[in-house]
């Protein structure tokens, strides 16, 4: 769909939107407008009523992928990682409280796991089987320690989903807090956040943005519960405009300045926005609602399921879940038993047949990651299986 906006289609078969998205054209031609127009009237483009405006549209189209609204969206940090510290750094832990995490996860959780432990928190890791978690098991983990779950939604190595819902549920019921990375995730299908605390992803995967900005979703409960953690100027209720503000000749450092509360805007770090990015990420988010979220994903699962019946007829070891309800975009699969052998097989797609997958691995299990999403279509799946024949 829309594949006339993608260029990696003239040098590849893609499909490692789970690596890294191609921004769409018209998002790179907005950037470069941006670019010509800032030579000629920087501070117009800095006035808060052009990046308010920018922002605000930003929140308007996400909201139509995310369960969300627009109070609940900060723009934190250049990626995931500093969406994730800000959400962790928010709740207040104490020496002997646990915190859960999975070990199929992304390596921000080892940093996060090492920070804490650091500090005296114990970290619990939930083991894979074979690639899967039961969210039941999970649950049963939860202890009147827990005060975190941090996991992702989707899994990067296999594209596992894990029903958040039921966890968030769970541990509230314990008074804790579920921070989700969702980077994997956002972008394939509509999101839904009931029951989730923080919500944190980067743009530039499945949202298909150029690089460098980071969105973290609180929801209200988390917003009356925790505390923003990073203190910047953009943060401060100042009690009147920023141009006004700028002017005040009477402005001083402790003029009971507060920390403002109750929106996601004051979980950000407060300095000034990274505007190409976010111009980029409009002109993404637009061409996604455009299609629609829904058909997106449809998309994806038509075209996930000729993969997985291919991978099948060849005989290929599939270590993602192949029941939909647990599924993504990201099937990631076996030619041989060994994981490094299968890393071969990465090379020889790309070198051979100028297709883009990737080798990725983790707690034991791993192969071939192939990502799938909006852009491709059944040509790309059958070139894909018609290389892996030959290759076999
Ligand atoms: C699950 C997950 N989290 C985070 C990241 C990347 O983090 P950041 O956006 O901070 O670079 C990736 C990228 O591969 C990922 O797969």
């Amino acid at each position: 769909m829309l594949r006339e906006e993608f260029e990696v289609f003239n040098r590849y078969v893609y499909f490692n939107w789970a690596s890294v998205g191609d921004p769409p054209k018209r998002s790179v031609k907005a950037i470069e407008n941006y670019l010509e127009e800032l030579k000629n009237r920087p501070e117009d483009l800095c006035s808060s009523t052009y990046y308010t405006e920018i922002i605000d549209n930003i929140k308007k189209n996400l909201i139509k992928i995310v369960k969300s609204k627009k109070e609940n969206i900060g723009i934190v940090g250049n990626s995931t990682t500093p969406a994730i510290q800000t959400a962790m750094n928010s709740i207040k832990l104490e020496k002997g409280d646990e915190i859960i995490v999975f070990d199929l996860d992304f390596p921000t959780v080892y940093a996060e796991s090492l920070k804490w432990k650091e500090k005296g928190i114990n970290i619990r890791v939930i083991k894979n089987k074979n690639g899967f978690y039961d969210e039941d098991e999970v649950i049963s983990e939860i202890n009147n320690k827990t005060k975190v779950i941090l996991t992702s939604s989707v899994f990067w190595v296999n594209g596992f989903k894990l029903d958040l819902n039921k966890i968030g549920k769970a541990i509230h019921d314990y008074d804790g807090f579920i921070v989700v990375d969702a980077i994997q995730h956002i972008g394939q299908e509509y999101f839904n956040t009931d029951n989730i605390d923080f919500i944190a992803f980067g743009t530039q995967k499945w949202l298909l943005s150029p690089f460098s900005l980071g969105i973290l979703i609180v929801n209200d409960r988390a917003l009356e519960l925790t505390n923003p953690p990073n203190y910047g100027y953009l943060n401060l209720d100042v009690g009147m405009p920023w141009d006004q503000f700028w002017e005040d000749a009477n402005k001083i450092p402790l003029n009971n300045y507060k920390i403002r509360k109750g929106i996601a805007q004051s979980y950000e770090f407060g300095g000034f926005y990274s505007v190409p990015s976010l111009i980029g990420f409009i002109y993404s988010l637009e061409l996604m609602n455009e299609i629609g979220i829904d058909k997106i994903r449809d998309h994806i699962f038509d075209l996930r399921k000729i993969l997985i019946e291919g991978l099948n007829e060849l005989n290929l070891e599939i270590i993602s879940p192949i029941d939909e309800r647990e599924g993504s975009g990201i099937i990631t699969f076996k030619l041989y038993k060994d994981v490094q052998e299968n890393y071969k097989i990465v090379e020889e797609l790309n070198k051979k047949f100028l297709i883009k997958v990737s080798g990725r691995g983790a707690a034991g299990i791993g192969g071939i990651r192939v990502s799938i999403h909006f852009p491709n279509e059944e040509i790309d799946v059958l070139k894909l299986l018609d290389a892996l024949k030959k290759l076999k």
